[in-house]
């Protein structure tokens, strides 16, 4: 019976947690599927040209895209950056568990830290909180830098990559690159 009570305090206490997070930013921590992910890669490879510097992926929920760019670029230092405790926390608890050595998470909010040493910026987030982004990139982001966005363009901004990704939402992937705006 304790046990029970226990398990439903706790089931509520994740399900408030991501509920009030997702109602603070406007951005629920749904992760990039498998086959967007390969779409964002292909563009990278083919379109971005080499990486060297560090990558964030701002908003990265529960850490898998940011761990698949570590694998990818493993010479990069690769940040992820959530606001949410417990997507965060899920993220930390599996890199103990083991990941790329050069992978971090922060709990952070994404306006608030200095991109301005990126080499690749990727995100995940609704228009409205692109839109808030935006001035950031634009004002922090060196020449050269590359944003890449699963669904969500910039407005304003020029890519010079946009794959669609074989899914069933067909969904969209843009590639930026800073000085091509
Ligand atoms: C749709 S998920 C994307 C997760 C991951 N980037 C991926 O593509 O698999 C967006 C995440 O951005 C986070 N987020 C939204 N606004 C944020 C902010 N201001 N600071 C940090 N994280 C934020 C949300 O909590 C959510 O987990």
């Amino acid at each position: 019976m304790t046990v029970d009570i226990a398990i439903t305090v706790m089931v509520l206490a994740i399900i408030v947690s991501i509920v009030a997070s997702t109602m603070f930013t406007g951005a629920s921590p749904v992760p990039t599927s498998k086959s967007v992910r390969g779409t964002m890669l292909a563009a990278l490879n083919e379109a971005g040209g080499p990486i060297s510097g560090p990558i964030y992926d701002l908003g990265s929920g529960w850490g898998g895209l940011a761990r698949v760019l570590a694998e990818r670029y493993p010479d990069c230092p690769v940040r992820g950056i959530e606001i949410s405790m417990l997507p965060w926390l899920c993220s930390v608890v599996r890199l103990r568990w083991g990941g790329p050595e050069n992978l971090r998470f922060l709990l952070k909010d994404i306006n608030k830290i200095d991109v301005s040493g990126a080499a690749l910026v990727v995100c995940y987030l609704p228009g409205p909180a692109m839109e808030k982004l935006r001035p950031k990139l634009e004002a922090e982001l060196p020449p050269g830098a590359l944003v890449l966005s699963n669904t969500f363009a910039l407005r304003g901004w020029q890519a010079i990559e946009t794959r669609t990704a074989p899914d069933m939402y067909r969904s969209q992937v843009y590639l930026y690159r800073v000085g091509n705006l």
